[in-house]
């Protein structure tokens, strides 16, 4: 099994060495600067030993590499600065994400392709559209992270492990995401039978700020730990054909009452990546939530094209 990971920066290199860690693949690391992705990837070469797997990991800056891969994760491109959406990222990521995703495309056809550049259900669509790929195999990571920090956030509040808390972050990964409460369970128990409503809503838009307080904090770039700790999560779950139900950012085909876009919703991630699309029943509001960040979403797709012109061939 071989992963490639374009992108050796914060989330690049961290997802790297989670999938190491968990003995899941060889990786192949690329990068635009020069030493960046062999350096990075010589020193989690020497780490293998103190992580007790036999899996290689290579770097550069040239795609032969990742020729035969199983699957391209895309990582490269702008972090987030303080006060930048990820929207502002699009017109840069975007010409980002499709020059690699064409280089990716000739050198690793049959790869799943896991997107983690922001805008994140932008830069999905667009690799999906450069590469001509199918559903099955293009998707973005977002939901799995938006959930954990929802899921967190949730554990820290109750006094109780974050693993006993069962959620979903659906939507788009911005502003307009939608962790949903009503499914929402901890050790089997409905989450608005624990928390109360304004509790709950502070909860909710916390997991919304997810990202940008982490930025805050940080002054110079945005997470990468637990984004890293996501995409080896995706990646174990097609690798492993685990089946699992997660979200994960898949283009519509009618589910939810939307077509064409990439947005986050449930998922059977397994062999054939994205297997199915789950649709499950949301109360009026909550689905009306997924409608409107779909709307945002559809508005940055026909910003994207507005600027770059709607033929992937000149992207
Ligand atoms: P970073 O700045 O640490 O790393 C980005 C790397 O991409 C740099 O090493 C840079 O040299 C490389 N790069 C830029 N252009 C390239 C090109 N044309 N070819 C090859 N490499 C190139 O940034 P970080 O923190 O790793 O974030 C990467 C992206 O992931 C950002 O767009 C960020 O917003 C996004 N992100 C998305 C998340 C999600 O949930 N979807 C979570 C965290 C980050
Ligand atoms: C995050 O949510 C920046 O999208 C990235 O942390």
């Amino acid at each position: 099994m071989k992963v490639t990971v374009l992108g050796a920066g914060n989330v690049g290199a961290t997802c790297a060495q989670r999938i190491l860690e968990k003995d899941l693949a060889d990786v192949y690391l690329v990068d635009v600067v020069e030493g960046l992705a062999e350096g990075k990837a010589l020193d989690l070469a020497q780490a293998a030993p103190l992580l007790g797997t036999s899996r290689r990991i290579n770097g550069g800056t040239s795609y032969d590499g990742a020729s035969g891969s199983d699957i391209v994760v895309i990582t490269a491109g702008k972090p987030r600065t303080p006060g930048m959406s990820r929207e502002d990222l699009l017109t840069i990521n975007g010409k980002i994400v499709a020059s690699l995703a064409r280089q990716a495309a000739a050198v690793a056809p049959g790869a799943f392709v896991i997107v983690v550049t922001n805008p994140l259900d932008i830069t999905t669509y667009i690799a999906g559209r450069v590469m001509d790929l199918p559903r099955e195999r293009v998707m973005g990571m977002a939901g799995l992270l938006d959930t954990a920090r929802f899921r967190t956030f949730i554990g820290w509040q109750l006094g109780c492990s974050a693993t006993d808390v069962t959620a979903m972050v659906l939507g788009g990964h911005g502003d307009s995401m939608v962790p949903i409460v009503s499914h929402a369970t901890v050790g089997g128990v409905p989450l608005t039978q624990l928390v109360p409503p304004d509790v709950l809503e502070a909860i909710v838009q916390r997991t919304r700020d997810g990202g940008a307080e982490v930025v805050k904090l940080l002054k110079t770039g945005s997470a990468f730990y637990a984004p890293g700790a996501a995409v080896a999560d995706m990646v174990g779950a097609i690798l492993n054909d685990q089946k699992r139900l997660v979200p994960v950012s898949a283009k519509l085909d009618g589910e939810y009452g939307m077509d064409g876009i990439f947005l986050g919703v449930p998922v059977l991630l397994g062999a054939g990546g994205v297997e199915s699309v789950v649709e499950m029943t949301l109360p009026e509001a909550e689905l009306a939530a997924l409608k409107a960040s779909g709307d945002a979403v559809r508005a940055a797709m026909e910003m994207w094209s507005s600027l770059a012109g709607d033929d992937p061939a000149g992207w």
